[in-house]
């Protein structure tokens, strides 16, 4: 099988292409990625020789449509990525997750490949911290910032690609990710090396927020079980139950580093910051019968954290820019 995966150089699709190689000696992959900030040719070292990489924007219309005229498969990770990032310039989002998206589409539809679209619970919007509700499959969409919105607006034109022009797809929305080559701009990675740098973690606004983290290694082996078993046309909502507050999260980095647990700051709260994401991921148990292999949020986290510590090559280059983006951002949204 010949299996284009877009973004493969970022977080979860770098996670997924390791897995994919290593589990499935059948399958043929080729990556595409622009290579971003968030993007690290490095997260793919440990394939090498084993997958082609091809350096390039999804909304390339004639590059696109040359490599999805030779696949039978794409998985589209590919994305602007990060709320806070969202807030201080929307533009590339509607570049990459509406335009780029829109071409996949075209392409896929040109050439009927099979299709899968890798898309977050953030574009139901957010819950209230004492409201026992999860998100299903059936909640409607009320995306709050940038990203969301134009993860939203993709999941939408997949829908009426599928409506419209009988594509053969499967959507998936994921709560949190965390685990190895995630970007040091995002929470849990970035409190991990402010930690090792000798930088005290930031907290937004109270730290009372709620994530529903999940194993990256878990969310992948969902996604390949969606493409193995799932409806075509159908929706799946992916999650392990791991809602923790933000607090508890900062708590437990510093306590598994052998630091005083209340060594964090508080920091001017994100503007229209969700309050709370949780998944209720029974359609996928049931009607496919995926189970997570990472149950314990505080073992998973100090596997995480090993990873980073023997890893800084990977990350030390990202972590000045980070921060430097940061401030930037700070400024801009008056922070
Ligand atoms: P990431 O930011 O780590 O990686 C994104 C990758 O896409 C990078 O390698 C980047 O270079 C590439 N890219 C960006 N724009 C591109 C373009 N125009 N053309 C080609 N490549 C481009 O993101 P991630 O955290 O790995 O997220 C992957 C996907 O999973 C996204 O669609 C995201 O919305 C979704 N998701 C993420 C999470 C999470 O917790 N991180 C949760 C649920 C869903
Ligand atoms: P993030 O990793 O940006 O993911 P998302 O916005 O997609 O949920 O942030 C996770 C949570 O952590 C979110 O509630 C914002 C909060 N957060 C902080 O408290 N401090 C930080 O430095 C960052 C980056 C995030």
């Amino acid at each position: 099988m010949r299996l284009l995966v877009t973004g493969g150089a970022g977080f979860i699709g770098a996670n997924f292409v390791h897995r994919t190689v290593a589990d499935r000696p059948d399958v043929d992959v080729t990556v595409l990625d622009k290579l971003t900030y968030a993007g690290n040719r490095a997260s793919l070292d440990p394939v090498a020789g084993k997958i082609t990489f091809v350096h390039g924007d999804i909304a390339d219309p004639e590059l696109v449509d040359r490599l999805v005229a030779n696949a039978d498969l794409v998985v589209h990770f590919a994305a602007e990525s990060h709320n806070d990032n969202s807030l201080a310039d929307p533009t590339p989002f509607v570049h990459t997750n509406l335009v780029g998206t829109f071409t996949l589409l075209e392409a896929v539809r040109r050439y009927d490949v099979r299709y899968h679209h890798i898309s977050t619970d953030e574009v139901y919007g957010d819950l209230a911290l004492d409201d026992p509700a999860k998100f299903t499959e059936a909640t409607p969409y009320n995306p709050s910032s940038p990203y969301s919105s134009t993860k939203a607006g993709s999941d939408l034109l997949v829908r009426a690609w599928v409506r419209s022009f009988g594509l053969r797809a499967t959507i998936s929305n994921c709560s949190n990710n965390y685990g190895p080559y995630q970007h040091v701009e995002k929470f849990i990675p970035r409190q991990i090396t402010n930690v090792l740098t000798g930088v005290r973690p930031k907290l937004y606004g109270s730290g009372a927020n709620v994530r529903d983290w999940i194993h990256v290694d878990d969310h992948n082996s969902a996604v390949w079980t969606v493409i193995d078993k799932g409806r075509i046309g159908e929706t799946y909502l992916i999650g392990a139950d791991g809602e923790t507050d933000n607090r508890t999260v900062v708590e437990t980095v510093l306590e598994l580093c052998g630091m005083d647990p209340e060594a964090f700051d508080f920091v001017t709260d994100r503007p229209g910051h969700d309050l709370r994401y949780a998944i209720d991921a029974t359609r996928l148990r049931t009607e496919l019968g995926w189970e997570p292999q990472y149950r314990d949020f505080r073992s998973g986290l100090a596997a995480t954290i090993e990873w980073y510590r023997s890893h800084e090559t990977w990350w030390m280059p990202q972590k000045t820019a980070t921060e430097a983006a940061y401030e930037r951002s700070e400024r801009i949204l008056g922070g």
